[in-house]
Protein backbone atom coordinates (compact mmCIF):
# COMPACT_ATOMS: atom_id res chain seq x y z
CA UNK A 1 0.00 0.00 0.00
CA UNK A 2 0.75 4.13 -0.44
CA UNK A 3 2.94 5.24 1.80
CA UNK A 4 1.99 8.47 0.92
CA UNK A 5 0.82 10.64 4.14
CA UNK A 6 -2.79 10.50 5.59
CA UNK A 7 -3.69 14.06 7.29
CA UNK A 8 -3.58 13.61 11.60
CA UNK A 9 -4.55 11.51 13.07
CA UNK A 10 -4.90 8.98 10.38
CA UNK A 11 -2.20 6.37 10.28
CA UNK A 12 -1.92 3.24 8.02
CA UNK A 13 -1.28 -0.25 8.87
CA UNK A 14 -1.74 -2.42 5.63
CA UNK A 15 -2.24 -6.13 5.14
CA UNK A 16 -1.93 -8.27 2.15
CA UNK A 17 -4.51 -10.84 3.33
CA UNK A 18 -6.38 -10.57 6.39
CA UNK A 19 -9.65 -12.23 7.64
CA UNK A 20 -11.92 -8.73 7.93
CA UNK A 21 -10.21 -5.15 8.21
CA UNK A 22 -13.12 -4.59 10.92
CA UNK A 23 -11.98 -7.66 13.01
CA UNK A 24 -8.16 -7.12 13.04
CA UNK A 25 -9.39 -3.41 14.16
CA UNK A 26 -11.31 -4.44 16.84
CA UNK A 27 -8.71 -6.53 18.29
CA UNK A 28 -6.41 -3.66 18.39
CA UNK A 29 -9.10 -1.54 19.33
CA UNK A 30 -9.59 -3.91 22.51
CA UNK A 31 -5.56 -3.32 23.28
CA UNK A 32 -5.46 0.29 23.19
CA UNK A 33 -5.14 1.44 19.78
CA UNK A 34 -5.73 5.49 19.53
CA UNK A 35 -8.42 7.11 17.07
CA UNK A 36 -7.42 7.25 13.50
CA UNK A 37 -5.70 3.92 13.23
CA UNK A 38 -6.55 2.93 9.73
CA UNK A 39 -6.52 -0.62 8.17
CA UNK A 40 -6.11 -2.00 4.78
CA UNK A 41 -6.20 -5.36 3.08
CA UNK A 42 -5.49 -6.32 -0.48
CA UNK A 43 -7.88 -9.21 0.21
CA UNK A 44 -10.29 -10.55 3.05
CA UNK A 45 -10.95 -13.98 3.73
CA UNK A 46 -13.79 -13.47 5.90
CA UNK A 47 -15.51 -10.05 5.20
CA UNK A 48 -18.21 -9.06 6.38
CA UNK A 49 -21.37 -6.61 5.11
CA UNK A 50 -24.67 -5.73 7.36
CA UNK A 51 -27.16 -8.04 8.45
CA UNK A 52 -24.83 -11.02 8.75
CA UNK A 53 -23.97 -10.94 5.03
CA UNK A 54 -20.56 -11.61 4.34
CA UNK A 55 -18.73 -9.22 1.97
CA UNK A 56 -16.80 -10.57 -1.17
CA UNK A 57 -13.63 -9.77 -1.44
CA UNK A 58 -11.21 -10.13 -4.58
CA UNK A 59 -7.82 -8.59 -4.87
CA UNK A 60 -8.36 -4.76 -6.22
CA UNK A 61 -11.53 -3.28 -4.57
CA UNK A 62 -10.50 -1.05 -1.37
CA UNK A 63 -11.24 -2.69 1.73
CA UNK A 64 -10.59 -0.19 4.68
CA UNK A 65 -11.80 0.26 8.49
CA UNK A 66 -11.51 3.53 10.45
CA UNK A 67 -11.07 3.69 14.21
CA UNK A 68 -12.73 6.15 16.35
CA UNK A 69 -13.28 7.00 19.67
CA UNK A 70 -16.11 9.45 19.92
CA UNK A 71 -17.21 11.25 22.93
CA UNK A 72 -20.64 10.98 22.61
CA UNK A 73 -23.56 8.61 22.79
CA UNK A 74 -23.98 4.92 20.95
CA UNK A 75 -26.68 6.67 18.64
CA UNK A 76 -25.21 10.10 17.96
CA UNK A 77 -21.92 8.40 16.68
CA UNK A 78 -24.37 6.40 14.44
CA UNK A 79 -24.47 9.38 12.64
CA UNK A 80 -20.73 8.15 11.56
CA UNK A 81 -22.17 6.17 8.87
CA UNK A 82 -23.53 9.23 7.25
CA UNK A 83 -19.83 11.54 7.45
CA UNK A 84 -18.35 8.07 5.69
CA UNK A 85 -20.72 8.08 2.81
CA UNK A 86 -19.92 11.62 1.92
CA UNK A 87 -16.29 10.83 2.47
CA UNK A 88 -16.67 7.97 0.31
CA UNK A 89 -19.27 9.94 -2.31
CA UNK A 90 -16.59 13.18 -2.32
CA UNK A 91 -13.65 10.74 -3.10
CA UNK A 92 -15.04 9.42 -5.89
CA UNK A 93 -16.39 12.01 -6.76
CA UNK A 94 -12.56 13.27 -7.02
CA UNK A 95 -10.77 10.22 -8.37
CA UNK A 96 -14.16 9.40 -11.37
CA UNK A 97 -16.12 12.44 -11.99
CA UNK A 98 -17.80 11.01 -15.25
CA UNK A 99 -19.47 8.51 -12.47
CA UNK A 100 -23.15 9.76 -10.94
CA UNK A 101 -22.26 9.53 -7.45
CA UNK A 102 -25.22 9.65 -4.79
CA UNK A 103 -25.58 8.23 -1.27
CA UNK A 104 -28.46 5.41 -0.73
CA UNK A 105 -30.13 4.77 2.59
CA UNK A 106 -28.75 4.20 5.02
CA UNK A 107 -24.81 3.65 4.24
CA UNK A 108 -24.25 3.03 1.09
CA UNK A 109 -23.06 4.86 -2.27
CA UNK A 110 -24.04 4.27 -5.54
CA UNK A 111 -22.18 4.61 -8.78
CA UNK A 112 -24.70 5.51 -11.88
CA UNK A 113 -27.51 4.10 -9.80
CA UNK A 114 -26.10 0.42 -8.82
CA UNK A 115 -24.61 -0.04 -5.17
CA UNK A 116 -20.38 0.70 -5.64
CA UNK A 117 -20.08 0.59 -1.62
CA UNK A 118 -20.89 -0.51 1.39
CA UNK A 119 -20.07 0.66 4.98
CA UNK A 120 -20.47 -1.29 8.00
CA UNK A 121 -20.43 0.60 11.23
CA UNK A 122 -19.55 -1.09 14.49
CA UNK A 123 -19.58 -0.09 18.06
CA UNK A 124 -18.17 -1.31 20.83
CA UNK A 125 -19.71 0.17 24.22
CA UNK A 126 -18.07 0.14 27.90
CA UNK A 127 -20.34 0.98 30.31
CA UNK A 128 -23.77 2.91 30.11
CA UNK A 129 -24.27 4.55 26.46
CA UNK A 130 -20.77 5.51 25.81
CA UNK A 131 -19.18 3.72 22.92
CA UNK A 132 -15.29 2.72 23.96
CA UNK A 133 -15.04 2.58 19.77
CA UNK A 134 -16.81 2.81 16.72
CA UNK A 135 -15.01 1.32 13.46
CA UNK A 136 -16.43 2.32 10.13
CA UNK A 137 -15.63 -0.56 7.84
CA UNK A 138 -16.07 0.56 4.27
CA UNK A 139 -15.49 -1.61 0.98
CA UNK A 140 -15.63 -0.03 -2.31
CA UNK A 141 -15.59 -1.39 -5.43
CA UNK A 142 -13.07 -0.81 -7.74
CA UNK A 143 -12.59 -3.43 -10.35
CA UNK A 144 -15.15 -5.85 -9.37
CA UNK A 145 -18.44 -6.11 -7.96
CA UNK A 146 -20.55 -9.36 -6.40
CA UNK A 147 -23.25 -11.02 -8.59
CA UNK A 148 -26.37 -12.80 -7.00
CA UNK A 149 -27.02 -9.57 -4.37
CA UNK A 150 -30.36 -8.66 -3.53
CA UNK A 151 -29.71 -5.23 -5.63
CA UNK A 152 -27.48 -3.95 -8.28
CA UNK A 153 -23.91 -4.16 -7.59
CA UNK A 154 -21.34 -2.34 -10.05
CA UNK A 155 -17.43 -1.42 -9.58
CA UNK A 156 -16.04 2.22 -11.13
CA UNK A 157 -14.52 0.14 -13.60
CA UNK A 158 -17.35 -1.24 -15.11
CA UNK A 159 -18.94 2.22 -15.06
CA UNK A 160 -16.05 3.56 -17.01
CA UNK A 161 -14.02 5.12 -14.63
CA UNK A 162 -10.03 5.09 -15.42
CA UNK A 163 -7.94 2.25 -13.51
CA UNK A 164 -8.12 3.53 -9.43
CA UNK A 165 -5.71 1.73 -7.79
CA UNK A 166 -6.83 0.56 -3.81
CA UNK A 167 -3.80 2.82 -2.07
CA UNK A 168 -5.05 6.15 -4.09
CA UNK A 169 -8.68 5.97 -3.30
CA UNK A 170 -7.89 4.95 0.39
CA UNK A 171 -5.50 8.14 0.46
CA UNK A 172 -8.66 9.87 -0.91
CA UNK A 173 -10.71 8.39 1.31
CA UNK A 174 -9.48 9.51 4.50
CA UNK A 175 -8.28 12.94 3.36
CA UNK A 176 -12.46 13.66 2.63
CA UNK A 177 -13.25 11.57 5.98
CA UNK A 178 -11.30 13.67 7.54
CA UNK A 179 -12.86 17.00 6.41
CA UNK A 180 -16.22 15.42 7.40
CA UNK A 181 -14.99 14.15 10.52
CA UNK A 182 -14.62 18.06 11.32
CA UNK A 183 -17.55 19.48 10.46
CA UNK A 184 -19.57 16.78 12.36
CA UNK A 185 -17.17 17.59 15.30
CA UNK A 186 -17.43 20.94 14.90
CA UNK A 187 -21.14 21.46 13.63
CA UNK A 188 -22.98 18.22 14.59
CA UNK A 189 -25.36 16.06 12.59
CA UNK A 190 -27.15 19.34 11.01
CA UNK A 191 -24.13 20.06 8.13
CA UNK A 192 -24.26 16.12 7.48
CA UNK A 193 -28.16 15.84 7.07
CA UNK A 194 -27.72 18.74 5.07
CA UNK A 195 -24.89 17.70 2.58
CA UNK A 196 -25.88 13.69 2.61
CA UNK A 197 -29.59 14.70 1.39
CA UNK A 198 -28.17 17.31 -1.43
CA UNK A 199 -26.87 13.52 -2.46
CA UNK A 200 -29.41 11.76 -1.53
CA UNK A 201 -31.23 8.79 -4.27
CA UNK A 202 -34.89 8.24 -4.67
CA UNK A 203 -35.03 11.45 -2.04
CA UNK A 204 -39.07 12.45 -3.04
CA UNK A 205 -39.71 8.96 -4.90
CA UNK A 206 -41.97 5.53 -3.96
CA UNK A 207 -39.35 3.52 -2.37
CA UNK A 208 -40.24 0.13 -0.39
CA UNK A 209 -38.22 -0.38 2.71
CA UNK A 210 -37.76 -4.03 3.99
CA UNK A 211 -37.81 -4.23 7.93
CA UNK A 212 -37.06 -7.26 9.68
CA UNK A 213 -40.43 -9.01 9.17
CA UNK A 214 -42.41 -6.40 6.86
CA UNK A 215 -42.25 -4.09 3.82
CA UNK A 216 -43.36 -0.72 4.04
CA UNK A 217 -44.15 1.18 0.88
CA UNK A 218 -44.02 4.62 0.64
CA UNK A 219 -42.63 8.27 -0.30
CA UNK A 220 -39.23 8.68 0.62
CA UNK A 221 -39.63 12.61 2.42
CA UNK A 222 -36.85 13.52 4.76
CA UNK A 223 -34.08 12.46 6.99
CA UNK A 224 -34.57 13.15 10.66
CA UNK A 225 -32.11 14.50 13.16
CA UNK A 226 -31.21 11.15 14.35
CA UNK A 227 -30.59 10.14 10.72
CA UNK A 228 -33.90 8.04 10.44
CA UNK A 229 -35.76 7.85 7.36
CA UNK A 230 -39.30 9.59 7.27
CA UNK A 231 -41.67 7.79 5.03
CA UNK A 232 -45.38 9.25 3.54
CA UNK A 233 -47.21 6.45 3.47
CA UNK A 234 -51.17 6.39 2.88
CA UNK A 235 -51.96 5.65 6.54
CA UNK A 236 -49.65 8.47 7.50
CA UNK A 237 -46.12 9.48 8.27
CA UNK A 238 -43.35 6.65 9.66
CA UNK A 239 -40.13 7.06 10.81
CA UNK A 240 -37.72 3.80 9.89
CA UNK A 241 -34.58 3.80 12.41
CA UNK A 242 -33.26 0.55 10.68
CA UNK A 243 -33.97 -1.18 7.01
CA UNK A 244 -32.94 -1.77 3.63
CA UNK A 245 -34.23 -0.01 0.79
CA UNK A 246 -35.45 -0.40 -2.64
CA UNK A 247 -36.76 1.11 -5.70
CA UNK A 248 -40.17 0.48 -6.96
CA UNK A 249 -40.39 -0.75 -10.41
CA UNK A 250 -41.48 1.46 -12.65
C1 LIG B 1 -22.61 -3.76 3.49
O1 LIG B 1 -23.18 -4.82 3.76
O2 LIG B 1 -23.04 -3.02 2.60
C2 LIG B 1 -21.39 -3.35 4.25
C3 LIG B 1 -20.13 -3.90 3.63
C4 LIG B 1 -18.87 -3.50 4.37
C5 LIG B 1 -17.64 -4.17 3.80
C6 LIG B 1 -16.38 -3.62 4.39
S1 LIG B 1 -14.93 -4.17 3.52
C7 LIG B 1 -13.92 -3.50 4.77
C8 LIG B 1 -14.59 -3.79 6.10
N1 LIG B 1 -14.23 -5.11 6.59
C9 LIG B 1 -15.26 -5.95 6.62
O3 LIG B 1 -15.23 -7.14 6.98
N2 LIG B 1 -16.38 -5.32 6.19
C10 LIG B 1 -16.11 -3.94 5.85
Amino acid sequence: MTTEALPAPFRLIAYETIDSTNDELKRLAREGAGEGLVITAARQTAGRGRRGRSWIAPPGNLYTSILLRPLCRAATAAQLGFVSALAVADAIGELAPTVGVLCKWPNDVLANGKKVCGILLETEMVTGDRPDFVISGIGINLVSSPRDTPYQATSLAEEGAPRITAAAMNVALIRHFAGWLAIWQQGGFAPIREAWLARAAGLGEPIQVRLERDTLHGRFVDLDNDGALLLDMPSGSRRVAAGEVFPVAA
